[in-house]
């Protein structure tokens, strides 16, 4: 294939023999379309351009971003969710939904392949309510089908959507081991057009999984968004998808299939997080993309991401401070102590780490590798993103905090301040990095970080910090400030 970059990059710099001869087969390509279309011109067919081709093209396809400000913002009641489970796991899998379901607030259904025997019942009001999926073996495509239960999973995206909701702008799509932050899934969701198709969610981490399916297709574990005019179009024409594609074999695929089929194409989201990955992904929770978070999956093939708590519990303390400050949640902010050349990276309500060096920020956004891939033999490159190996190099691996606690202070301005604490995990077993100073972090117990509510992402760009810090105090000060022109290059 000769693609623009070879080509365009070939007249600058020194000819490559194969962008030489991308050019010559684009050349060729266009003298052909030349030819053409004077032999086209010649014939005695009546052809003509109509002469509001472009005009019309223009009114059929009005910029895509284009906000829609007549009507009022999004919010939570705008968006319906459908829950895929089984009864089979529900016991377990319950407190991951009931941890962000909000009774009589969200709308929307969890999905079981049969219905909840006694022991569930009465059904409680804390969960969603549920639905059991249809029948669906009178469907014509029926007996080609290769995964009977994919197909009532891709199924349960038309099921929810003829339950028939009034005002809704979104369907988000999920599995009963999802973990939804709803406020900045509304906060995301607003900055798109409700009345355009739109098919919004997130690849897998691992470059296996998407190289099985497609680099293009919202992995539903993740959890994905469609908009309501997209929703009412597949849902007509998911069950002929179906039959045309009896052998795909996992429902993402097939939905991803049948809207490629559409002409719609997907919209990346950086804060859904499938977590095709195992063992510790505090990694890459302490580097989070500059994105609000949305998703967590897979809590059961992972260690519990607080390495002191069992899994329900971190992900109840976790939401501990998504409720005070939602957009905040995860966002990186890096800072540098220069009288002990130290560097401080905060995951805002998770974690923080001391590095006894000054590390670049462009080296600590990338994730440390604490994880293992999906699939246990695959090749590098392994991940969708640049990490950095975990060391046992004193100036290279951190002294690693976890969020113990959250409070908020009325200041004497009436302002808001949030303090989150962030407590040891362990002692970190190494000698100081001394080619920095032999400035040992080690009685540091303790990271208090101070920070005003963020609201929005987007209004409050990248923080700073500066870091209060007394030798010989345990308690290490982070506050958090804007950013002074420059000052994000370390
Ligand atoms: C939800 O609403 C129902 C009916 O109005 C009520 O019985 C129930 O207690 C409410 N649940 C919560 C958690 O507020
Ligand atoms: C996790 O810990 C909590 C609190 O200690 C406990 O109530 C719960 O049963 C535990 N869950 C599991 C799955 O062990
Ligand atoms: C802020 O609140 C916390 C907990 O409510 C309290 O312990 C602390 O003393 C307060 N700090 C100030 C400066 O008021
Ligand atoms: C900080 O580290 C540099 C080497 O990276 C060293 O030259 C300098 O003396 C150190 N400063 C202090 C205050 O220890
Ligand atoms: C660091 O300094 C302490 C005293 O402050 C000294 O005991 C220790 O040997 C030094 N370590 C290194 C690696 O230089």
């Amino acid at each position: 294939m000769c693609s623009p970059p070879i080509a365009t990059s070939s007249t600058k710099q020194k000819p490559l023999p194969l962008g030489a001869l991308c050019k010559a087969v684009a050349i060729s390509g266009v003298t052909l379309l030349f030819f053409y279309i004077f032999l086209f011109d010649k014939s005695s067919v009546n052809y003509q351009l109509p002469s509001n081709l472009f005009k019309t093209l223009e009114e059929s396809f009005p910029a895509a971003t284009s906000p829609l400000r007549s009507s009022p913002p999004t919010n939570l009641r705008h968006i319906v969710f459908g829950i895929v489970g089984s009864m089979n796991t529900w016991k377990a899998k319950r407190p991951y939904i009931e941890v962000w379901w909000r009774s009589n607030v969200t709308r929307g259904y969890l999905f079981l392949d049969r219905a909840p025997t006694p022991e569930f019942l009465p059904w409680p009001s804390s969960s969603p309510p549920f639905r059991v999926n249809e029948d669906f073996t009178r469907l014509k495509g029926y007996p080609q089908v290769r995964k009977l239960v994919q197909v009532r999973i891709v199924r349960t995206i038309l099921e929810t959507f003829r339950e028939g909701d009034k005002d809704v702008r979104w369907y988000v799509m999920a599995d009963d081991d999802t973990v939804l932050l709803v406020d900045n899934l509304v906060e995301v969701l607003e900055k798109y057009d409700h009345e355009k198709y739109h098919y919004i969610g997130m690849n897998s981490e691992c470059v296996k999984s998407n190289f099985d399916f497609s680099f293009n297709m919202a992995f539903g574990g993740a959890g994905y968004a469609l908009s309501y005019p997209l929703m009412a179009a597949v849902a007509t024409k998911l069950d002929g998808c179906i039959e045309r594609y009896p052998y795909i074999w996992v429902s993402d695929f097939m939905l991803q299939s049948c809207l490629a089929d559409l002409g719609v194409a997907l919209t990346q989201e950086k804060g859904f997080h499938q977590i095709d990955l195992h063992g510790d992904i505090s990694g890459l929770l302490s580097s989070h993309p500059e994105s609000p978070f949305l998703s967590l999956h897979h809590l059961d093939t992972i260690n519990p991401i607080f390495p002191s708590m069992n899994r329900s519990e971190s992900i109840n303390h976790l939401m501990k401070s998504a409720k005070v400050d939602h957009s905040r949640l995860l966002q990186q902010t890096i800072c540098y102590h220069r009288p002990s050349n130290w560097s401080f990276s905060i995951s805002w309500g998770y974690s923080a780490h001391i590095y006894e060096t000054i590390i670049p920020r462009s080296i600590l956004r990338r994730p440390l590798e604490t994880f293992r891939p999906w699939v246990h033999n695959a090749r590098a490159p392994l991940y969708m993103f640049n990490t950095r190996w975990p060391s046992n190099n004193p100036c290279e691996a951190p002294h690693v905090f976890f969020f113990e606690s959250i409070y908020q202070n009325n200041t004497i301005e009436g302002r808001q301040i949030v303090t989150t604490t962030y407590s040891r995990a362990s002692q970190r077993g190494l000698p100081p990095c001394s080619s920095s100073g032999n400035h040992s972090a080690d009685f540091i117990s303790k990271i208090q970080v101070q920070s005003l509510p963020a609201k929005r992402l987007e209004a409050r760009g990248i923080d700073c910090c500066d870091i209060v810090y007394e030798p010989d105090i345990n308690t290490a000060q982070v506050i958090y400030r804007a950013c002074m022109d420059g000052e994000i290059i370390a």
